[in-house]
Parts: C-alpha cells; structure tokens; sequence
C-alpha cells in the first residue's frame, strides 16, 4: 500500500514538525507549500531530522489547477493533511477577506482534487477557536460549536462544515478534524521551530522574542478576568506531540471502513494562564522576563482548556511533554536565531 500523503503547509511551524514525524513512521510526504510563512531551509531541517529530503512543490493552494497537478503526478496518494492557512486572529480582524480567501479558497481547491483524484483520506487542520467562548472552561468534541469571535475562528468552522457537507453529497471521503489548542515550543533538537513573520500574535514566540531582546517588554493583556491570576486560561500543547497526533490521526483514518467524519480535541487536558506561562518560562530557563500588565485584548477567551479523552481512547495517543519542556525547547531554538 502506498505511503505517500500531500501535506499542505507543510514547511510551517506545525507542519515540518508533523513531516519529520511521518517519516519517522514510515510515510513519504509530499509537500505543498509556497513559503510565504516559512523558510527554504526548513527543509533542509526535515531532511536533517528525517534522514532523507520529502518530495515538494512550492504553490499556491488555492490555485485549483496547480493543486490537480501536484495531485496527479503522484496516482498513488492515499491522502492529505491539509495545514495550509493564515492563523493569526488579531490579523484576520483586520483582513477579513484575505482570510476567507486564503483559508476556505485553499479547502475548496483540495477537496476538489481529492475528488478528482479519487483521493478519500483527510486530516484537516482546525483549531479550538471553533468553541468561542464556551460555557465552561474544560471543553469536549460535544461542547456546542459556538459564533466565531474572529474571521479566523470562522474560517475553521467553515472549512469543518464543507467537509462535512461534501462527505454527506456522497463524495467518498474519512476526515478527522483536529481541533488545536495552544501549540507551543519547537523539537528538542533546536533544529526546527517557529518562525513567526513580523511581530509575534502568539504569547510564547513574544515571550522568547522578549528574553533575547528583539522585544523590550511582553505586555500581558489583562489581569482582570474571572480566573485565578486574572490572566486569561489556555492549554498549551509542545508542538511535537501535537504533529505525532497527526500520524496517529493518519494511521485511524487507514483502519476506517466507509465514509467518516471525526472531531477531535488535541490538548494536555490542563490550563495554564498567562502569569504561569512566564513564571514557568522564567524558571525553567534561569531568567527574568521583562512584562508588564496591559489592556484586554478584543477576542480574548476568558479561559479553555481540552478534555482530549476521545483522542486518547480512539487515535491511542497522549502528550508526552510538560509545559516546562516545551517552554525550554522554544528558547533553545529561539537563541539559534
Ligand atoms: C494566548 C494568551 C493572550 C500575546 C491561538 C492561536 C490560534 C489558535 C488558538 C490554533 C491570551 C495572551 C498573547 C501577548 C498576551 N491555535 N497574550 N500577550 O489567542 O489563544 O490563539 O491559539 O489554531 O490560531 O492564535 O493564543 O498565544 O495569541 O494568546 O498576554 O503578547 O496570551 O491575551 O490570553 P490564542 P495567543
């Protein structure tokens, strides 16, 4: 049986690490990825941690005709893991229409190659944004799917939707639907890592940037929230287990018979706030960070953290790193830079 799989993205933060961890497992990725949120050299790190360099295209996503071409050059894809996608929510409030554009432009592009390719398998990209601000802190799969507080949030809830609708208009299709939460750190190796462009959104990049002084201070967005510190409450996920949760979700969907659609929550399981974050950060590193406590920022959920049960009983995967290795490992890589 053919290993080879698309993954869309795959020279992003989330998507090299998953690439080193399918060819660990034994797949052949094929990436499809224009750089335009990464580096050349990113792939040289793949091949570097993988023993061997993964085939590759450098286009666009949402350009259909390329997509199909991509596709067709290997008849013997058995699926896709599609990353490919902007994720920055306070950027998306500003850019609306790129994000629609881009996000939902980009799933469309793919699952009409998958249709016309005959390709059934997907595991797609989604987020716990697609929860809003839920009802209580600890969320499950069932936790009502809620009112996007971002175009960003939106996007992903709209890409859930049009695979489920396309698996209901007959079209053959087993998806999983990996909701994030906070993705975090870089591999222990420092040889891969996040590479935000511009100003980081994401509190650990800003957090790192802080630390090596690109940044002069980390201002904490709000300390009057209804948690324990008053700072926001988030599960913070090490990037690694995250991409190992991807072959795991690859490796369920081979063992499926007929057409399925499956959501689920990649998370610790426990919430971290803000304040923790930094002082774990400034522990585990032996250093102080410089941050003061600043204004809300709009979209902000108070608190969310997964329940990842339903991931831990049917994909037979768990975290393995704490919060403090991954908190490490993104300031190992962060000094590489
Ligand atoms: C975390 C906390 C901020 C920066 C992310 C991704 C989104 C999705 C979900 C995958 C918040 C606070 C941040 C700063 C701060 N992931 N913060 N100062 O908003 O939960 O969303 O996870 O799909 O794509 O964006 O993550 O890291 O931006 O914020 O105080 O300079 O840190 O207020 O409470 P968020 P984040």
């Amino acid at each position: 049986m053919s290993k080879k799989i698309i993954v869309t993205g795959g020279a992003g933060y989330i998507g090299s690490h998953t690439v080193v961890e399918l060819m660990l497992a034994g797949f052949e990725p094929v990436i499809i990825d224009d750089f335009r949120n990464s580096k050349p050299w990113i792939i040289d790190r793949i091949a570097e941690l993988a023993g061997r360099y993964p085939l590759g295209h450098a286009i666009d996503c949402t350009n259909e005709l390329e997509v199909l071409s991509v596709f067709r050059n290997y008849p013997d894809i058995f699926g896709v893991i599609h990353f490919a996608a902007y994720k920055a929510v306070g950027e998306s409030v500003q850019k609306p229409t790129m994000y629609y554009q881009n996000n939902v432009g980009s799933m469309c592009a793919v699952l009409n190659a998958m249709k016309e390719c005959g390709i059934e398998n997907l595991v797609f990209s989604s987020s716990c944004t697609v929860y809003g601000e839920p009802e209580t802190a600890e969320v499950t799969e069932a936790t009502p799917v809620q009112k996007a507080t971002s175009p960003y949030g939106d996007t992903k809830i709209t890409c859930e939707k049009i695979i489920q609708f396309v698996k209901d208009s007959g079209q053959p299709l087993k998806a999983t639907l990996l909701r994030y939460f906070n993705p975090i750190g870089a591999h222990p190796s420092a040889r891969l890592g996040e590479l935000p462009s511009g100003i980081p959104n994401n509190l650990v990049p800003y957090i790192t940037q802080t630390a090596a002084g690109i940044r002069s201070q980390l201002t904490v967005y709000g300390n009057d929230y209804n948690t324990p510190d008053g700072t926001n409450v988030r599960d913070y996920i090490h990037v690694v287990d995250l991409a190992k949760a991807h072959v795991k979700a690859t490796e369920w969907l081979l063992q499926q018979q007929g057409s399925v659609c499956e959501a689920f929550n990649l998370g610790t399981g426990k919430g971290s706030s803000v304040l923790e974050i930094i002082h774990n950060f400034e522990k585990v590193n032996g250093l102080k960070l410089n941050y003061a406590i600043g204004p809300r920022r709009a979209g902000d959920v108070e608190q969310i953290y997964a329940k990842p049960a339903k991931a831990e009983k049917m994909l037979n995967w768990k975290c393995e790193y704490t919060v403090a290795e991954a908190l490490k490992h993104a300031w190992n890589w962060e000094k590489t830079l």
